[in-house]
């Protein structure tokens, strides 16, 4: 069975571009987004991980750790980080598990045998402060991850652990939000005391709380 939401991700050691990490530890207590390539030296990670280089200022900026796996060995890591500062114009800003010998792809469930028996497919796991799942996308090879979609999700993920709100469709930082059911009338007026919109009594909407 796949690693679900909630689960606490599987530890394990690996080399990565960065040197060698127990990844429990290298969590620390951060929030953190774990995503995997099919291989070295393809054209869409190519460009994936470029861009995710350009969004690292993001991703830090919400105490998120960055970290990207690709089957093939070290020394090919290194070299592919040259052809991706040329053609995307960020060079790797985080660490590349260097997982040659698939051992963190089959600990994660990223090779999907009937898509490919030695590829990984393009997993993306967002894990918690708490080292737990709270979101995993699985992309298939040809198509390329929205990581602006990541960063949207980790702000609407931060916003409910800190202040029991959802986020509605499409929602982006600064539009209103959802108070959640678990949220009485009662509690919400102590949480919200500027008041809120009842659309239904299941959907209360209320201006994103201040940061
Ligand atoms: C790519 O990253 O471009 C890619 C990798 C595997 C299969 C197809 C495309």
């Amino acid at each position: 069975m796949s690693l679900q939401i909630g689960d606490v991700v599987p530890d394990f050691t690996a080399q990565t571009t960065e040197g060698e990490i127990h990844f429990h530890e290298w969590i620390d207590g951060s929030w953190c987004v774990l995503f995997s390539h099919p291989k070295n030296f393809t054209p869409v990670c190519t460009t994936e991980l470029g861009y995710t280089a350009k969004l690292k200022p993001e991703f830090d900026k919400r105490g998120v750790k960055v970290i990207g796996l690709s089957c093939d060995p070290i020394d090919a890591h290194h070299k592919w980080a040259l052809d991706i500062e040329e053609t995307q114009g960020y060079a790797p800003n985080f660490p590349l598990i260097a997982d040659a010998d698939r051992t963190v792809a089959n600990l994660y469930g990223m090779i999907h045998p009937n898509a490919s028996d030695t590829l990984t497919v393009r997993s993306v796991f967002v894990i918690g402060p708490d080292k737990k799942v709270k979101l995993s996308l699985t992309y298939p090879a040809s198509t390329g991850r929205n990581f602006d979609e990541v960063l949207r999700v980790i702000d609407s993920l931060q916003l409910t652990a800190k202040s029991q709100v959802a986020t509605p469709v499409n929602w982006k930082q600064g539009e209103d939000v959802i108070i959640v059911p678990a949220v009485s009338d009662e509690e919400a007026k102590k949480k919200f005391p500027q008041g809120w919109k009842t659309l239904k009594p299941y959907l209360r909407v209320v201006a994103q709380p201040k940061a």
